[in-house]
């Protein structure tokens, strides 16, 4: 008995497409050395050990013998697919520099490391997760490692295993602090490297060096196969409007992504609308004015997708979280009764903000002013947006039937895709990125590096053509307000509004409007033509072109 699918027992022996320069014995190129994007005195005086390093390129070279040593890995932050494959190749990668090596996973994030909770990983456990989704090999977490006494402990564990190199394979927060703990331990002399690996399904770790977190691929495909079934179905029952929120976080680029996949009728991006300033009057105007021009041709239905951050960027809001951020930890909010603390807060915030608080239905406000995650972040897939959303619409085309100005029916159905893309089965794009990110960490780690990322370029080329190598994490950092204080942190890739991605929809958008242009994706295949299984995301494709 087994309690593998047809699928997972076919897929656990697909064999990852590798670089050329991945492929057999391994050199380094060094670039000249870097600069942070901006800061620089700031970030230097913070880094004086990590910073300034130059870019390296790994390319096919001789063999070299190097002396046994131990790995440790670790999961921060929420699944992305993918995950699995670079745990196999920094333990394939470490194995081929010396069999004697080992590799110990830390178990449900950076809270393994402080707490001393790890297990070895042989060859037997990674043959069991090679090429599948999840991350529940070793698991993940969210505790901040940003402590001082949190990096001692961590010392503490890994010299007592004996651990030279530690990776951390997380999104912007995780790879800060990844840098964050490469300069501690450098600084101490403590002989301990640390690289990061950029993951996400957010797709917001992305910049001149990085051309794509992993995971996005995959989530954005498994998104968009849903919204495609949900389409045909709308298109064939021609009676509900299906509004669907999407996971991303502040970024929309799932959103816009799986809006370039599948044509909905409606995609808000969040970005744009911070930039024209709208308010959620003017979201819903919009959205019921598409609604009552659909009805006008006797379309009935539709779809919408809603970025999961939207509500942080319309600006009244925005302002609005801005200081709940800081009254939410005040001892009086906490000491309020539950029930009350909407209450307490429209008494207790400035006029304008209270306004704001005031005004949005309770079960929202309620949402809005709910615990932060550990990084302070409103934790915005609990805040239901596809339904306040719908309601508003809902108000407002009874108001414009009375007027005369909508002649139809309006029936929503509320939909919130987001947990059901985070541990699907890696793409084959995924599954050969994250390998060769594990490669790369490798390879980096054997080098003697720390305060790297791992990385691969050229990702839109056929898997041979990529480059992999590593980039200084301190070249991506610039200094920003977070709680309160200045602090070196790499930037949050936004949607930019004049990059090609934006741009494509923009310019088709109005005819996906009215119209009905839905596209089908269908589900992502594992197996069968390369331009149908290796395909990669539409945004990758026009960002690189
Ligand atoms: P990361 O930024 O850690 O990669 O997490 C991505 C994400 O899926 C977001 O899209 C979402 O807002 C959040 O995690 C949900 O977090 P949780 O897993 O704690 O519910």
């Amino acid at each position: 008995m087994t309690n593998k699918s047809a699928l997972q027992i076919a897929r656990a022996e697909y064999r990852p497409k590798l670089p050329v320069g991945l492929q057999g014995n391994v050199s380094v190129k060094e670039g000249a050395p870097t600069e942070s994007v901006s800061d620089h005195e700031e970030i230097q005086k913070l880094f004086p050990n990590t910073y300034g390093l130059p870019l390296v390129e790994f390319v096919p070279g001789e063999a070299k013998s190097f002396a046994p040593m131990n790995v440790g890995v670790i999961l921060s932050g929420g699944q992305a697919p993918g995950g699995h494959n670079v745990i196999c190749g920094i333990f394939d990668g470490i194995k081929r520099l010396n069999p004697q090596n080992r590799l110990y996973g830390f178990l449900l994030g950076p809270g393994g490391l402080v707490d001393h909770k790890y297990v070895e990983l042989t060859a037997d456990i990674i043959d069991e997760y090679r090429n599948t989704g999840g991350f529940d090999m070793i698991g993940s977490g969210r505790t901040k490692l940003e402590e001082e006494s949190q990096f001692e402990s961590g010392l503490k564990i890994l010299n007592e295993l004996g651990i030279k190199a530690l990776v951390i394979v997380g999104g912007d927060d995780s790879n800060t602090n990844a840098c964050v703990l490469a300069e501690y331990y450098a600084a101490k002399n403590t002989g301990i490297q640390v690289i990061g690996c950029p993951k996400t399904i957010d797709g917001d770790l992305k910049n001149d060096q990085i051309e794509t977190s992993f995971g996005f691929d995959t989530a954005c495909k498994t998104y968009s196969e849903l919204i495609g079934n949900i389409e045909r179905d709308a298109n064939s029952a021609k009676k509900y409007w299906h509004f669907i929120k999407l996971m991303g976080r502040s970024a929309s680029h799932i959103a816009l992504e799986c809006a370039l996949e599948t044509q909905p009728n409606i995609c808000l991006i969040s970005e744009e609308i911070q930039e024209k300033g709208l308010t959620l009057d003017e979201i819903v105007a919009d959205i019921a004015d598409a609604v009552a021009a659909r009805a006008a041709q006797g379309n009935n239905f539709g779809t919408v997708l809603i970025p999961e951050g939207l509500i942080e960027f319309i600006p009244a809001v925005k302002k609005l979280i801005a200081e709940l951020n800081d009254v939410l930890s005040s001892d009086k909010y906490a000491q309020a009764q539950p029930e009350d603390r909407v209450a307490w807060l429209v008494d207790n915030l400035s006029t304008e903000n209270a306004a704001t608080l005031a005004s949005l239905p309770k079960v929202f406000a309620e949402q809005l002013t709910g615990e932060r995650d550990p990084h302070g972040n409103v934790q915005v897939s609990l805040i239901e947006t596809e339904k306040l959303l719908s309601a508003m619409v809902a108000k407002k085309l009874a108001a414009m039937k009375k007027e005369g100005k909508f002649v139809g029916k309006f029936s929503a159905q509320h939909h919130f895709f987001g947990y059901e893309g985070r541990c699907a089965a890696p793409s084959n794009f995924d599954a050969d990125y994250c390998y060769s990110l594990g490669l790369s960490a490798s390879q980096l780690i054997a080098n003697g590096k720390t305060g790297y990322m791992a990385i691969v370029k050229n990702t839109t080329a056929p898997a041979e053509q990529w480059v992999a190598g590593g980039v200084p994490i301190t070249m991506m950092l610039n200094m920003e307000r977070r709680s309160g204080q200045m602090k070196p942190v790499i930037r949050k890739a936004l949607v930019e509004l004049d990059g090609k991605p934006f741009k494509t929809f923009a310019a088709k958008r109005d005819e996906w409007k009215l119209n009905t242009c839905f596209v089908y994706p269908g589900p992502i295949q594992y197996f069968g033509p390369s331009e149908v299984c290796d395909r990669t995301t539409v945004t990758l494709k026009l960002e690189q072109e």
